[in-house]
């Protein structure tokens, strides 16, 4: 048997329908979202995802400023950037592309953007409300796979998930967000012994390895739910995912990269952009 694949595509498009709606309301009180993009240096990859959420702005109504840094860039400068779009009062949120260069320091930057406009919810207060379970803004990549998950009936209460990987951006948080929805979770990482093994327990299994291929049929459990966040590029060059698409026969649900996980990040910055427009404005 195959698994259904899991649309994110399509149900990126229905949730960033629902976010026009709101913002054209929004805007008859005279409220406009808007979104910071700074992308410093010129990483190819980094330069599609800007593209990307330029794109999605349009798409659900915002307004947008864009902000491409030459490489050079001193951390002075780039912090003096965000203080000031902290006080813009057209500006909602604040994003700030992964990775900088290397004389910039990530977490600097991070702590920079106001809590309130943090829309990647990156700031260690925003972090921590995740881990207390009171928060406004979801990290984006997490988001979208429990929006994934809830809009197949997927509940997490109660079930075996397992998360490879442990980054601050996915990994972390989405084991949290797993945990609040009442999951056994299990966090595993390069250092994880018999990961095989522990992959196999799992009924909801989540890969954001980086690895193309990384998870193969052997170490997933038959009728598993199969959520793959890698976005890697294969030996000839075509976008793949962490997961190996023969998993496909042996899960009983399953994201395609492209067009699975991917798009629901984009509209999760959306969602928590429109949050933040909100929340400023006292509704
Ligand atoms: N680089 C890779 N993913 C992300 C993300 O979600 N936000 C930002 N700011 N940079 C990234």
């Amino acid at each position: 048997m195959s698994a259904v694949k899991m649309d994110g595509k399509a149900l990126s498009d229905k949730v960033r329908g629902s976010i026009l709606a709101e913002t054209e309301a929004l805007k008859q009180r005279g409220i406009t979202p808007g979104l910071a993009v700074i992308i410093v240096g010129n990483d190819p990859a980094s330069e599609i995802y800007v593209r990307n959420k330029e794109k999605a702005c349009a798409a659900c109504g915002f307004y947008s400023e864009k902000y491409a840094l030459p490489a050079e860039t001193t951390q002075d400068e780039l912090l003096g950037l965000i203080a000031q779009l902290n006080e813009s009062p057209r500006i909602s949120g604040i994003l700030c592309q992964m990775p900088v260069p290397a004389h910039i320091s990530a977490q600097a930057v991070i702590d920079a953007i106001d809590p309130r406009k943090d829309v990647d919810a990156f700031h260690p207060v925003n972090v921590g409300k995740i881990m207390v379970g009171d928060f406004d803004f979801v990290p984006c990549t997490p988001a979208g796979v429990m929006e994934l998950l809830a809009a197949y009936q997927i509940d997490p209460a109660g079930k075996e998930c397992v998360v490879i990987g442990r980054s601050n951006i996915v990994g972390k948080p989405m084991a949290m967000l797993l945990l609040h929805k009442h999951g056994t979770v299990t966090l595993c990482h390069s250092r994880t012994q018999g990961l095989d093994e522990v992959c196999r327990r799992a009924d909801i299994l989540i890969a954001a390895v980086g690895k193309a291929g990384f998870v193969t049929p052997d170490m997933v459990k038959d009728g598993a739910v199969v959520i793959d966040v890698g976005i890697n590029r294969n030996a000839a060059g075509k976008v793949c995912g962490d997961v190996d698409p023969a998993v496909m026969e042996k899960a009983s649900y399953m994201t395609p990269v492209p067009g699975g996980a991917g798009p629901m990040t984009i509209t999760m910055l959306m969602k928590n952009t429109l949050k933040a427009a909100k929340l400023q404005n006292g509704l």
